[in-house]
């Protein structure tokens, strides 16, 4: 990946769904806590990496479903599609390896006898990979007759059983566990070799990522029968594999703590970051990360109605300082903080979230800051994005100063016309 010069502090590679995304938690709590920990304290020297059986179709659905942050590389398709940074440049030289002994209509024509098999939605069906559902008690039967008749027209295909229900057919060269290994090998070849990587997930799809060499791993505590199976009869004796007390992105997070692969407390589960001002540190995003964080809170009415907390905030104001909303309107920053005393709480139980993706600083002069990150936020069912920048100044023994704040809509954020609630 460019846009890290060396190689990766950590690379996570996770799976989405029962794994970084908990289906059974509306309210998100364990995926954000992952994205501020991530944002805080990884985004600007590590790779994350979402490794999904989704197509393109599915994955993008769930972006908008859940408060993803946005990974570095995206592999889908169970790693037969690998793509890199935003625009999701696909990676064709992967591609290319997987067309050895595939053939896509063979395996079609040959599927076609099994009457046990139910085919999945047509956005499933890839180039390299044909999907079915088929019943837990069919599962092993099938699979052993599949191969072999697969086998027999010259195919060399890996069948895939997940979450009790899933039938992946890929070619033998593809899944999660080979994009990893090919990826490795990729940044290694670019002097990247990430310092450590951490593989997660939850169902038979995963288990390849666990036996990638020198990678550690984590199934979290949800993690389904047939994953956990698969561990007890190839890879118990590994101390690098571990089965988390949390579930989903809770379980993450308990991995890179006891395997201390770096900071593992989340900034949202410290009740009160602003009452510790001494950041012996300047860091500027990590500013950004306990602003939004504190503003979510104080709109949800979880901190305290203080004007000490106003204080403090103005105190970290540059007195001239501009804050231009997305709208286009200016207003000086002072004023927009003073304004916030009137917002206390007004989104108590509104399902009200605020979360920041790839904060990213960079010093443009000694002393000053550029932080750039975009900004979200979820109230009910309707979601909110924008651009931000952010300016900052350090002054000698005072911290950093926020000098301006520029914002700018996402693209699907232009259309909506009421924008009275978007404070800042
Ligand atoms: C995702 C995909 C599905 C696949 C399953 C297991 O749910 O959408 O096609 O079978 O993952 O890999
Ligand atoms: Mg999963």
């Amino acid at each position: 990946m460019e846009r890290l010069s060396s190689p990766a502090r950590l690379m996570i590679v996770s799976d989405l769904d029962h794994t970084m995304v908990d289906h059974h938690d509306p309210e998100n709590l364990s995926l954000l806590r992952f994205n501020s920990l991530w944002e805080h304290a990884y985004r600007h020297d590590s790779l994350l990496v979402f490794s999904t059986g989704r197509s393109p179709t599915l994955y993008k659905e769930l972006r908008k479903e859940k408060p993803l942050l946005t990974p570095d590389i995206t592999i889908m398709s169970v790693g037969t599609e690998i793509t890199y940074g935003n625009s999701m440049v696909p990676d064709n030289g992967w591609v290319d390896t997987l067309n050895n002994k595939w053939d896509l209509g063979v395996v079609k024509e040959e599927t076609g006898n099994f009457s046990e098999l139910t085919l999945q939605a047509e956005t499933e069906q890839r180039p390299h990979k044909v999907s079915f559902y088929v019943d837990k008690s069919k599962a092993h039967e099938v699979t052993k007759e599949l191969s072999q008749r697969l086998e027999k027209r010259g195919l060399d295909v890996k069948i895939i059983y997940s979450g009790g229900m899933d039938l992946d057919i890929l070619p033998q060269g593809a899944g999660k566990g080979q994009a990893l290994a090919y990826l490795l090998k990729k940044l290694k070849s670019e002097g990247k070799l990430p310092v450590n990587t951490l593989a997660c997930g939850d169902s038979g799809n995963d288990a390849e990522l666990f036996s990638v060499p020198d990678v550690y791993g984590v199934m979290v505590s949800n993690a389904q029968e047939e994953l956990l199976k698969w561990h007890a009869e190839n890879a118990k004796d590994n101390p690098k594999v571990i089965h988390a007390k949390e579930r989903c992105a809770g379980g993450i997070i308990q991995a890179v703590g006891e395997f201390k692969l770096g900071p593992s407390l989340s900034p949202r589960d410290v009740s009160d970051f602003l009452e510790c001002k001494a950041d012996e540190n300047v860091n500027p995003g990590h500013e950004v990360v306990k602003f939004f964080l504190f503003y979510e809170r104080w709109r949800r009415g979880e901190v305290e109605n203080s004007e000490a907390y106003i204080a403090s905030l103005k105190a970290s104001c540059h007195p001239g300082g501009v804050f231009v909303h997305p709208s286009g309107a200016e207003k000086s920053l002072v004023d927009t903080i003073d304004e916030l005393r009137k917002y206390h709480g007004d989104k108590q139980g509104k399902k009200f979230r605020v979360w920041v993706d790839q904060v990213l600083a960079t010093e443009s002069a000694h002393g000053t800051w550029i932080v750039k990150l975009d900004k979200w936020e979820q109230s009910g069912d309707e979601r909110r994005g924008c651009t931000t920048t952010v300016k900052f100044t350090a002054k000698e023994g005072e911290g950093l100063v926020w000098e301006r704040v520029e914002q700018t809509w996402s693209e699907e954020s232009k259309l909506k016309k009421d924008d009275s609630s978007w404070i800042i």
